[in-house]
């Protein structure tokens, strides 16, 4: 039996599989971009893209311009082309305070002329770009820029581009003719991504995600725009004929959602104007947690039928206000910049400005970052500049507006505490390989505690509450101890004696004697406080403590090759190398040795079991840093052979080898791995590091957990439950995590669903449990063998 086809040539069944294709990508799309609610995997969406792709390309009679497929197609346009609204796009009044939100509520009761409560649809206010979507019979004609609320331009080419904009509605019901509109904005996460390519590439950087997003829908070629991450929320609608929509603001954000588009998800109704307050701050307290810029909450009368009686005044609804959240970014003059020397030495230039309220307080100082940030805006003295302050995080200077005149900011030459030489940091890490050069932003001055700014810098972060917690010593006294010469490296805070302390300002008998007693108290402190009070770059506490918990005492971090460094959990390459650089300081070296002399630091020489299990051949030689060697290609590399192998490996060896999906090495690989090892001095390196790994006991020849017994003895889809004590490990998370490293479950209680009960010291009590249940029970020793499968 044969169908009727709308087209010649074309076989009913392929115009069949087109419009299932279509619906279908039309559904997962809606899925995806409205409800954040995939039910496909991205995989699949693709494939089935391709597929519809492939046909209209066989069958090119069956494009329609709503065609998933034609998100983009269109040719650059010279210019746009004027729209005129049918209806004006209206911008909103503005409050700024309570009182001012209650006034508008009052001005609505007023003119209707009732008392009690109107009820609100909250929204949030979308920092972006308003824009019109019309649709006839379902289908997007045109979409359309705001422009003066009168004339916009014609923008349809380029919100085809973007995924959350449906070409055709879905469902039902909807008007013959519907326009839209909505909020078309950029998400955090793609603005930071899109800024860091363009750093990458040396361009500009956008100052923030609504200047990106406006640049976006700017331009004439579409391919552009649809390069960009940008996003369309509905928030109301414009002209309709031929339809009903529903009595409320609600019910019409309802519909709209089930016809395809994305609405926001924390939109709510309010009973009255009360909770509508409520609203504004609970959406106040997480602001900075969304993952787009809003900048306040529009109130909207609910009903319908009371906003067609409220009316508009001028070009603004009465039935609408925005309350605005404090302004995150505002301009002012850069009246100075302060070159302020850290406790690491790094030169950080603060920005003094003309005082500007902004993101809640006044802000008269702001980062100004690096020398690379410097350069990047191009500043000058007197600029008008964009300053931003988003929740709690330090202010700073994010862009340029305009030049006034004044002279270009440039780093100083020297020190502006100690006038010692300024140097740029140019790091080399120890493996010979171009990858490994890293040049860094940062200036700084390599005097160490000679500089009087990097000396008391340090010792406040020495004292500090998180660190080794010395009450009393605030940053006044500190300096005061420097200048007198008392205190010279933080190890001297422990020599002091009351005698010292009663000539300086603000201490009497009774507070010197109180603070010598508080540092005193100090002297017993567990190894990750003092890690933390050493103020080594990028080692907060956490990193602090996975150190003193992973390597057990200071001697095994002291002199660790940073790339054994990056075995301890959440270290990076980065970090790593901060540590080392620190400790191959002389200057350190002699702080740390001075304060172990006055200090009673909890520490012992037992290296975790999470460190020595976690090198592996392949992990290694990926820590080598050889060019066009990652993780799928080293896993390869370690099946087939040895460390050792490596250092004498041919070329014809290694470009036979395939990764676990098939597919050969490249011959970047190939050739970095051959002149990485011809190099005399890696091969040195490389064995000193395998070396310390086999003195810390930490070498996977002894462990047996190469990538490739991972894979045999993996404990993925296992579940354990465990009982009793195992003295080896510092806590049962420690061997929970060694479980779950290895892809295996921890449960807190047997079932038909546990695998293995896990029996440790004194804990046979649920054996008969496990028993009758089925469930096999095994020692440490045997949970180590299934991983090892030695
Ligand atoms: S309603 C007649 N709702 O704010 C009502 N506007 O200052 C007109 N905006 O141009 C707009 N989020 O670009 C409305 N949930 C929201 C909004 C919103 C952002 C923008 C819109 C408008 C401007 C008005």
């Amino acid at each position: 039996m044969s169908t009727l086809s709308l087209f010649d040539n074309i076989p009913s069944g392929v115009e069949q599989e087109i419009a299932d294709l279509r619906k279908q990508l039309q559904h997962h799309n809606y899925r995806y971009y409205a409800l954040d609610d995939p039910q496909i995997t991205d995989a699949e969406y693709d494939r089935m893209m391709q597929r519809l792709r492939e046909l209209e390309a066989q069958y090119p009679d069956t494009v329609t311009p709503d065609s998933p497929t034609q998100r983009v197609g269109a040719a650059p346009l010279s210019a746009f082309q004027t729209v005129i609204h049918e209806m004006p796009m209206l911008s909103l009044d503005n409050a700024f305070d309570d009182e001012e939100l209650l006034a508008f509520n009052q001005r609505i009761l007023d003119r209707l002329k009732i008392s009690g409560d109107i009820e609100y649809a909250c929204e949030l206010k979308l920092d972006g770009i308003a824009v019109s979507l019309l649709y006839r019979d379902g289908v997007l004609v045109r979409g359309a820029t705001r422009g003066d609320g009168t004339n916009g331009e014609d923008i349809t080419q380029n919100v085809r581009t973007i995924n959350s904009i449906p070409l055709r509605l879905m469902g039902n019901g909807f008007p013959t003719v519907l326009e839209v509109r909505g909020e078309i904005y950029m998400p955090k996460a793609g603005f930071n991504a899109l800024n860091e390519k363009a750093r990458a590439a040396n361009e500009k950087l956008f100052v923030n995600p609504r200047n990106a997003a406006a640049g976006a829908l700017r331009q004439l070629d579409s391919k552009i725009t649809a390069s960009r991450p940008l996003e369309m929320c509905a928030y109301s609608i414009g002209w309709v004929e031929g339809g009903q929509l529903p009595d409320t603001h609600s019910g019409v954000l309802a519909s709209l959602k089930t016809w395809g588009f994305l609405t926001n998800r924390e939109t709510e109704v309010a009973n009255n104007i009360q909770q509508a307050m409520k609203f504004y701050r609970r959406i106040g307290d997480k602001r900075d947690q969304l993952p787009y810029d809003i900048d306040g909450i529009v109130f909207k009368v609910n009903s319908r039928k009371l906003q067609e009686d409220l009316g508009f005044i001028s070009r603004a609804p009465r039935w609408a206000i925005a309350y605005k959240f404090p302004a995150q970014e505002e301009s002012t003059i850069l009246l100075d910049v302060e070159f302020q020397v850290g406790r690491t030495g790094v030169i950080t230039p603060v920005a003094k400005l003309k005082p500007i309220f902004v993101g809640g307080v006044t802000v008269s100082n702001a980062t100004l970052h690096n020398n690379d940030q410097i350069l990047k805006l191009g500043i000058c003295y007197n600029d008008t500049v964009v300053v931003k302050r988003a929740g709690d995080v330090i202010p700073k200077v994010v862009a340029v507006l305009t030049h006034n005149g004044g002279d270009k900011v440039v780093y100083p030459k020297e020190c502006p505490c100690c006038n010692n030489e300024l140097k740029k940091e140019i790091k080399i890490k120890r493996l010979k390989t171009k990858s490994n050069v890293v040049e860094n932003a940062a200036i700084y001055c390599s005097a160490g505690f000679e500089c009087r700014d990097q000396l008391t810098q340090a010792l406040a972060h020495f004292v500090s509450r998180d660190a080794m917690n010395i009450d009393g010593l605030g940053e006044k006294i500190l300096v005061q101890l420097v200048d007198v010469g008392l205190v010279k490296s933080p190890a001297d805070i422990y020599e002091l004696k009351k005698e010292h302390l009663i000539g300086l300002d603000g201490f009497a008998e009774k507070s010197a004697q109180n603070c010598i007693d508080a540092i005193n108290s100090t002297k017993k402190v567990s190894l990750s406080k003092f890690i933390y009070s050493l103020g080594i770059p990028e080692v907060g506490q956490e990193t602090a403590k996975r150190l003193s918990d992973e390597l057990g005492c200071i001697e095994n971090i002291i002199g660790l090759k940073p790339e054994l460094l990056t075995y301890v959990t959440d270290v990076g390459s980065e970090v790593s190398m901060q540590i080392y650089e620190f400790f191959s300081n002389s200057d350190n070296r002699k702080m740390v040795d001075d304060l172990l002399k006055v200090l009673d630091v909890q520490q012992s020489n037992v290296i975790g079991s999470k460190f020595k299990l976690a090198p592996t051949l392949a992990n290694f030689i990926v820590k080598l840093s050889i060019p066009g060697v990652a993780a799928e290609t080293a896993k390869a590399i370690a099946k087939k052979f040895s460390l050792n192998d490596l250092f004498f490996i041919s070329s014809f060896e290694l470009s036979s080898l395939k990764t676990a999906k098939g597919v050969k090495i490249s011959t970047r690989a190939v050739l970095g791995v051959l002149e990485f090892f011809e190099d005399l001095e890696n091969r040195e390196y490389v064995e000193s590091l395998e070396n310390d790994l086999k003195l810390m006991g930490a070498h996977w020849d002894q462990v047996r957990i190469d990538e490739e017994n991972r894979e045999i003895g993996s404990l993925e889809g296992k579940v354990f439950v465990i009982t009793g004590s195992f003295p080896e490990f510092k806590s049962r998370g420690e061997l929970k995590s060694l479980i779950e490293a290895q892809g295996g479950k921890v449960s807190g209680s047997l079932s038909g669903a546990t695998s293995y009960l896990v029996i440790g010291d004194g804990g046979g009590g649920k054996r008969n449990d496990a028993e009758k249940l089925g469930v096999p029970s095994i020692t440490l020793e045997e949970l180590k063998k299934l991983i090892d499968r030695i």
